[in-house]
């Protein structure tokens, strides 16, 4: 399917839930007010790639917090759950920055899903989506 829909009228604050969209797991998750507020104090400066790997944006959009985070939902979070590094999938809110942490060599992403340390080379990518409603989104 080019795109899919998910429901997520039921995913609690601090919860998160995994659907396949193109053979990939995509997780969407609905982040409490720490992990936002972690995700938006780091500076950019300290961010291994500075560009926002984000689907819905220009290709050079800076990694904000705002820029990897749903549009006027910060706390809402969509991301193509696979390590830039060697494509295995990373275990969320694990890791140094209770983000992502890659089991086969360590990578370790923040709660905006950003690379902060370890061998991938890149953010975890945000697909395109748009919320249908305010409880609907669509990925793809
Ligand atoms: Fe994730 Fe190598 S595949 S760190």
């Amino acid at each position: 399917l080019a795109s899919t829909e998910v429901d997520i009228g039921s995913i609690q604050t601090g919860e998160s839930v995994t659907v396949k969209w193109r053979g990939k797991p995509v997780v969407i998750r609905n982040r409490t007010a720490e992990e936002v507020s972690a995700a938006k104090d780091a500076p950019l400066s300290e961010l291994k790639d500075p560009i926002a790997r984000n689907g819905n944006l220009p290709a050079d959009a800076p990694a904000t917090d705002a820029n990897r985070a749903a549009t006027g939902k910060e706390n809402w979070f969509v991301m193509v759950n696979v390590c830039t590094h060697l494509g295995c999938i990373p275990l969320g809110q694990q890791g140094e920055y209770s983000g992502w942490f890659c089991p086969c060599h360590g990578s370790v992403y923040d709660t905006a899903g950003r690379i902060r340390k370890g061998p991938a080379p890149e953010n975890m990518a945000i697909p395109v989506y748009s919320f249908l409603s305010d409880t609907k989104i669509k990925i793809g």
